[in-house]
């Protein structure tokens, strides 16, 4: 064999090498997917404690989704159990939810503009941690009292409401 017809003879292996390359192992996306939770702030209110503590929770009990809900003139929003979510949805339903508009104070125009593979990441990242917890409680319109505990998410003392209190 020369020279010329030991490189034809490896370019298939060499044709495979560069696909198992482009194409990222299972255990590289889920952990770039635990990167993307972890910056993109979803523990911020979806894992209860994880703000408060400075982010001292085990992952075990990350997105579980929280009791207290967000109160404003949206009405009142609960951050979603994603735990259980992810384990509803395949790959693709969860990356057209991720560019569905939400309530506030759902960031979700930052999910909206993740790649798709950084959205297929986070899934995986999330679905690798199991199902845990309950669903969060159901959303309340505007002036419907709820009898759990809830954030009064609504800017107070304006400088126009200041300005009216001096008066
Ligand atoms: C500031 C608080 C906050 C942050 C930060 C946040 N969320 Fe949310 N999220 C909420 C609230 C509140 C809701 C409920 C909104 C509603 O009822 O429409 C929600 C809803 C969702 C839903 C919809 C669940 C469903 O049932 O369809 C998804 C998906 C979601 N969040 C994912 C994320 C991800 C992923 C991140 C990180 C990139 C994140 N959230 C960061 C507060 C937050």
């Amino acid at each position: 064999m020369n020279v010329r017809q030991a490189m034809i003879a490896a370019l298939p292996i060499a044709i495979w090498a560069m696909t198992v390359a482009a194409e990222p192992a299972a255990e590289t996306r889920v952990e770039r997917g635990r990167y993307l939770t972890i910056v993109g702030g979803c523990n911020d209110c979806h894992t209860p404690s994880y703000a408060e503590t400075g982010g001292k929770v085990p992952a075990s009990d990350w997105l579980v989704g929280s009791q207290i809900g967000f109160q404003g003139p949206w009405g009142t929003t609960y951050p979603a159990n994603l735990r259980l979510l992810m384990q509803s949805m395949s790959e693709e339903q969860w990356v057209a939810r991720a560019r569905t508009a939400m309530r506030p104070p759902m960031p979700w125009f930052n999910l909206r503009d993740m790649s798709d593979e950084d959205l297929r990441a986070m899934y995986q990242f999330i679905r690798s941690l199991g199902r845990k917890g309950e669903p969060a409680p159901a959303y309340a319109p505007p002036g419907q009292s709820v009898s759990t505990p809830y954030f009064y998410f609504v800017p107070q003392n304006l400088p126009q409401q200041a300005a009216r209190a001096a008066r």
